[in-house]
C-alpha cells in the first residue's frame, strides 16, 4: 500500500500543505490536467490558492480542470450547484481559461448522454495528473456512494439518505431541497489519476477515515479502493487522523 498519511496540526499548515501539492502539479506538468472536489473541506485550499495566484507566485493558465461531480436538476446559476461553487470559490479568481473547465452538465434532460459527453471529453485529455477528492461520511468519493462500480465511468448515482442529510446544511437544512440524484466521475475514472491527493478534517471524519484506510478494501467503502492506488496522499488534520492506528 502506497498511502502517505500527513497530518497537519494547525488549519493554517494543512491549508498550505494542500495548496503545495496542486501547486507542485501544476509547476511540473506542462499541460496539467486536475480533477477538483466540492464541498467544505476544500474551501480553504481554493482560497489560498487563490491568493498565492493575486500575488503573483502562480498561474493556472495552462490547467485543465475537470469537477468530480454536479447535482442533477439545479440551474447553474443556484448557489449550492457545483458550478456555482467551483466559479465563486475558484475560477472567477483565477485564469484558468474558460474552456479548460469542466463540470458534468446536470441540467442535461438526458443524462446519459450528458456522462457520455464527459467521458468522451475525459478521454480526449487523457492522464489526469492530480485528483483532489474529498470524503463523505459514509466512504463516497466523487459521489460514488457504497456499493458503486470500481471501475465505473461518470455515471448518475442516487444518492443516499445519509449524503443528503449531510448536505441539507447547504440547503437552508431543508432536506426536500437536496437533489436526490447526482452526476458523478466514476471510480475508474478516479483512480486512473496518477496522483491523488485526500482532504479531511474535523472529528466526525476520523472514522471513515480509519475504515477507508486501515479496513478492507471494499466497493461498500468507496474510499478503500484507494489503497490499491500507487501515489495516494491523505492529508488530515488531528481531528480526523484521531482513530487511526500508528504503524
Ligand atoms: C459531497 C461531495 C464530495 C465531498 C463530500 C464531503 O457530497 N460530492 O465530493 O467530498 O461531500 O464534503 P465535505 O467536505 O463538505 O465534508
Amino acid at each position: 500500500m502506497s498511502i502517505k498519511f500527513d497530518v497537519r496540526t494547525s488549519p493554517q499548515a494543512w491549508t498550505q500543505a494542500a495548496a503545495d501539492i496542486v501547486c507542485q502539479t501544476v509547476r511540473d506538468n506542462e499541460r496539467p490536467v486536475l480533477v477538483l472536489p466540492t464541498g467544505g473541506t476544500p474551501v480553504p485550499m481554493y482560497a489560498e490558492l487563490v491568493r498565492r495566484y493575486r500575488a503573483g507566485e502562480i498561474s493556472f493558465q495552462k490547467v485543465t480542470s475537470f469537477n468530480l461531480d454536479e447535482y442533477v436538476g439545479l440551474e447553474r446559476s443556484h448557489p449550492e450547484s457545483y458550478y456555482s461553487f467551483m466559479h465563486r470559490n475558484f475560477f472567477d479568481a483565477v485564469d484558468v481559461p474558460a474552456e479548460n473547465i469542466h463540470l458534468p452538465d446536470g441540467r442535461s434532460a438526458h443524462p446519459d448522454e450528458a456522462c457520455a459527453a464527459y467521458n468522451a471529453m475525459l478521454d480526449e485529455v487523457g492522464a489526469v495528473d492530480l485528483a483532489v477528492l474529498g470524503i463523505g461520511h459514509n466512504g463516497h468519493i466523487g459521489f460514488n456512494e457504497p456499493g458503486a462500480d470500481p471501475a465505473g465511468r461518470t455515471h448518475c448515482e442516487t444518492l443516499s439518505l445519509q449524503t443528503r442529510q449531510a448536505n441539507a446544511r447547504f440547503f437552508e437544512d431543508d432536506l426536500d431541497k437536496v437533489p436526490t440524484h447526482a452526476l458523478t466521475m466514476g471510480l475508474g475514472d478516479i483512480l486512473k489519476a496518477k496522483k491523488i491527493l485526500l482532504l479531511a478534517n474535523g472529528e466526525a471524519k476520523a472514522a471513515i477515515i480509519r475504515k477507508a484506510f486501515q479496513g478492507p478494501v471494499t466497493r461498500e467503502v468507496p474510499c478503500s479502493l484507494l489503497q490499491n492506488h500507487p501515489n495516494v496522499v491523505v492529508l488530515l488534520d488531528e481531528g480526523a487522523a484521531s482513530l487511526l492506528e500508528k504503524a
